[in-house]
């Protein structure tokens, strides 16, 4: 038996040279009908997607780019907190295959020494007609090997790779095998062990508790981050007094 034997996230692997996203080619096959369970992963993606229409770098050869197709029988409601389920799994996957447990910045980066090592992208596909889900993309980036001159220059002092945190190279078949593992379990658990979830959240999660400031296309507001709440919403007090409990995708968070 194979390393992901068992498990339904990895049940067909697709592994591709170069593709422009590995999420996109994956709604790609969605729509053809893939199986759930499929796992696009690539060497290099020429056009990698992250949040808020942002690009995500990925450089050929030293990183892990992956997505995986999922078609939880749920309503896209239900799965708005996916992605912070994703994470703790990521962080659960790096931990079996490296040994260190890296942290969450509030709602879906994973950072660790202050450096952002991996982003998270889910993508969900909806029925035109009843907007009922038909199928949910979750992409992973992962920087594996990169040295900072994998960097480009405007990102080079906030990212970071696994290899420049520990000191020595990372092999991205284990690592990659570990996280698909951990994303299966994750799967498994979704969504009747949400305390498990949202407790190691709350603990991996470093943005309570910190100053920060909320960006939006349009604004700029300072804020002080207080607590997760059991829909894994980050509560902020504003500077009039005032609390709100933000969604992910409503704002990002900056500053810690
Ligand atoms: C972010 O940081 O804003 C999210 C980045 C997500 C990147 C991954 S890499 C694999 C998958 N394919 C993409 O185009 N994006 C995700």
């Amino acid at each position: 038996a194979g390393p992901l034997a068992g498990c339904l996230v990895g049940s067909q692997l697709a592994c591709l040279d170069v593709i422009d996203s590995t999420n996109t080619e994956c709604k790609r096959r969605a729509m053809v009908g893939a199986p759930e369970g499929l796992v696009v992963l690539a060497e290099e993606q020429t056009g990698g997607r992250g949040r808020l229409g942002r690009s995500f770098q990925s450089p050929r050869g030293c990183g892990l780019y992956l997505s995986a197709l999922l078609r939880p029988h749920a309503e896209p409601a239900a799965v708005t907190d996916f992605t912070a389920w994703v994470a703790v799994a990521v962080c659960d996957g790096i931990e079996a295959a490296c040994g260190i447990r890296p942290r969450i910045k509030w709602t879906n980066d994973i950072v660790l020494n202050g450096r952002k090592l991996v982003g998270i992208l889910t993508e969900l596909g909806l029925e035109s007609e009843t907007n009922s889900l038909q199928y949910l993309v979750t992409g992973i980036g992962v920087n594996v090997n990169h040295t900072p001159e994998d960097f480009s220059p405007d990102i080079r002092d906030m990212a970071g790779s696994l290899a420049m945190e520990l000191g020595h190279p990372v092999r991205r078949v284990e690592l990659a095998a570990a996280i698909i593992r951990a994303l299966d379990r994750m799967y498994r658990s979704f969504p009747q062990d949400k305390q498990r979830y949202l407790d190691q959240y709350r603990a991996d999660c470093l943005t309570q508790g910190n100053r920060v400031q909320l960006v939006t296309p349009v604004s700029r507001q300072e804020a002080y981050a207080l607590e997760i709440d059991d829909q894994f919403r980050l509560v902020v007090e504003l500077e009039d007094g005032t609390r709100k409990a933000l969604s992910a995708g409503e704002v990002s968070v900056r500053g810690m």
